[in-house]
């Protein structure tokens, strides 16, 4: 390489990295403050996983149940993260989730209504009450529409197709960061003030998930190798019900919304198996839990052909089909399944991280000036979140961070520029277009997803991952720094894009392997087959990237509020 790469600097007060229902919700907040905003989005802006989010929102308004409230939630949150939330961020999450669905609604969206023309609210796993307020079951694109809408008519600068690619720092503060153009493969500096990451989760460093394609753990590995800390992230959620077939709709989720509204579970021999697990519960046991029975039929002769089992909504009213659950009609349609009248194919489906950049009560990293909020976080909902809790966070934690990110900005100038470390990370960019030999980033991803999907998944044991982690370690080494890209045009070039996310890739499947091989026992949705069970898992982990640049990883006390774990009350 001759001359190191040209590139753009574009300055703002405030730069938000991810543009689903976090970080919407975060530059709308931070714009308030009449500071400079800009807004990445890696995909045309709208188009972002929440967008998939089917069943909805979690919200102790008591509108169907009136005897629900904010203390009813917030215990149901941290019994179903199996007590390892940060109860600190668990209260945040609980206690502001009506003001922020009010917000939404005075932004324009529309939920379905009680007859008395309250905000109607369903039944959803382990809850105590009917909380989770929906939009039919396309919650996630009712909220994503409005959130687009209302950055319009901010001075929000949007900037679509950009791909954020390393976090910069300058004497210990954010300075910005890099990124791509992914139409033209322009190289650009983001300077700001301050910086919150909403990147979303990395359900696709597994074969099978419910996941957009962008959710590949940008906003992790960014973090962490910024020197950010990270916690639990050995907490994958598998959600129990993914579709099964065709192949290219495998692991599509299918809302939980249809158990909440009475589906059920069968078996290959037609018996409604959760009878065997979870009797008082049924088919509204936490996630994890469903997921572990569902696998448990499957791997002992009961399954489906397509190795899943069968989810039935058939006995209920066609009306209730149709009004409550019209995504899955049709998602269902095209599969060539009818489900008012026959069972749909269902198994687990790697879903959202539990774990993230570890935030503190105003959405502070613990990198001075990075923010964060959504998926990308960790602390909020502990072991295993409650479906209908991410909508919520997204919006709870998205105005947080947009506040306090303003908050941040209005105080300090921007940071130097660590120009030598931007044009280092542009060139390492550019070094994947000039190699004459590699492996190509399609072949590199299979064989990640393919290791994580069979050794780091539902069931997991100490020899998997163990063999999980070594290859994690030789891929790091030895596949990373040789991946090769066909076209060296750097215009649309998708080969590209997915060469620089393999390495975040890489990355972040490190960290969730790392911290379940490390964590002996099982919690939440981190099962171990050879469970420790000694080890009641009463602690979180954290990950940083060390000095020596070695992955560090150290168990840290829970941060307890209210609950105490059983079997802690002695200590
Ligand atoms: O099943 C669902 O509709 C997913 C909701 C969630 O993950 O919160």
């Amino acid at each position: 390489m001759t001359q190191p790469p040209r590139y753009r600097t574009i300055t703002c007060d405030v730069l938000v990295i991810g543009a689903g229902g976090a970080g919407c919700r975060a530059a709308i907040e931070a714009a308030k403050h009449n500071l400079d905003v800009i807004l990445l989005s890696k995909e045309l802006v709208g188009k972002a996983h929440t967008a998939m989010a089917e069943g909805g929102y979690n919200v102790s308004l008591g509108n169907v149940d009136p005897n629900d409230n904010v203390e009813t939630h917030f215990k149901d949150t941290i019994v179903g993260g199996n007590y390892l939330n940060n109860q600190k961020l668990a209260e945040i999450l609980v206690e502001n989730a009506a003001e922020r669905i009010y917000d939404l609604e005075e932004m324009g969206a529309v939920f379905d209504r009680t007859p008395e023309g309250k905000i109607a609210q369903r039944t959803f796993g382990k809850q105590s009450w009917r909380r989770t307020a929906y939009a039919s079951d396309r919650t996630g694109s009712e909220i994503m529409v409005t959130l687009v809408e209302a950055i319009r008519k901010t001075s929000v600068r949007v900037f679509d197709e950009m791909f954020a690619t390393k976090i910069l720092i300058h004497d210990g503060r954010i300075a910005g960061v890099t990124a791509i153009d992914l139409k033209y493969g322009d190289y650009l500096i983001f300077r700001a003030k301050a910086v919150v990451m909403a990147t979303g989760g990395a359900g696709r460093i597994f074969t099978v998930t419910s996941n957009a394609q962008l959710d590949v753990g940008d906003g992790y590995a960014m973090a962490y190798e910024a020197g950010c800390e990270l916690i639990d992230m050995e907490m994958v959620q598998f959600h129990p019900t993914g579709m099964v077939r065709p192949e290219s709709a495998r692991g599509r989720l299918v809302t939980e919304a249809v158990r909440g509204e009475g589906g059920i579970l069968l078996n290959n021999k037609g018996e409604r198996f959760m009878h065997r697990y979870y009797p008082e519960v049924m088919e509204l046991a936490g996630r994890d839990q469903v997921a572990r029975s569902i696998m448990t039929e499957v791997l002992e002769g009961r399954g489906s052909p397509n190795g899943g089992v069968y989810l039935s909504i058939a006995h209920l009213p066609r009306s209730i089909i149709e009004f409550r659950l019209e995504s899955m009609i049709e998602q269902f349609e095209d599969a060539g399944v009818d489900i008012r009248e026959e069972p749909m194919e269902v198994s687990p489906t790697a879903h959202h991280f539990m774990g993230g950049i570890k935030i503190d009560t105003e959405a502070a990293a613990t990198i001075p000036g990075l923010f964060a909020a959504g998926e990308c976080t960790g602390g909020v909902h502990g072991g295993n979140r409650l479906g209908g809790n991410a909508l919520a966070d997204t919006q709870v934690f998205g105005a947080l961070a947009g506040e306090s990110a303003a908050k941040f900005a209005k105080s300090h100038d921007l940071a130097g520029l660590p120009r030598e470390d931007a044009i280092n990370e542009f060139q390492r960019l550019e070094a994947m277009l000039e190699r004459e030999e590699g492996i190509s980033p399609a072949d590199a991803r299979k064989e990640l997803t393919d290791l994580m999907w069979s050794k780091v998944q539902i069931f997991r044991k100490e020899e998997d991952l163990q063999y999980a982690v070594n290859e994690l370690r030789r891929i790091e080494r030895e596949v990373v720094p040789r991946i090769k890209v066909d076209v060296r045009d750097k215009r649309f070039n998708p080969g590209w894009h997915q060469a620089i996310e393999f390495g975040h890739m890489v990355i972040t499947a490190r960290m969730v392997a790392e911290a379940a091989l490390m964590r002996k026992g099982s919690r939440g949705a981190h099962y171990r087959v050879d469970g420790d069970p000694n080890d009641l898992g009463y602690y979180n982990i954290v990950i940083k990237k060390g000095k020596d640049g070695e992955m560090e990883l150290r168990k840290q006390d829970l941060v307890i509020t209210k609950i105490v774990p059983p079997g802690m009350e002695a200590k």
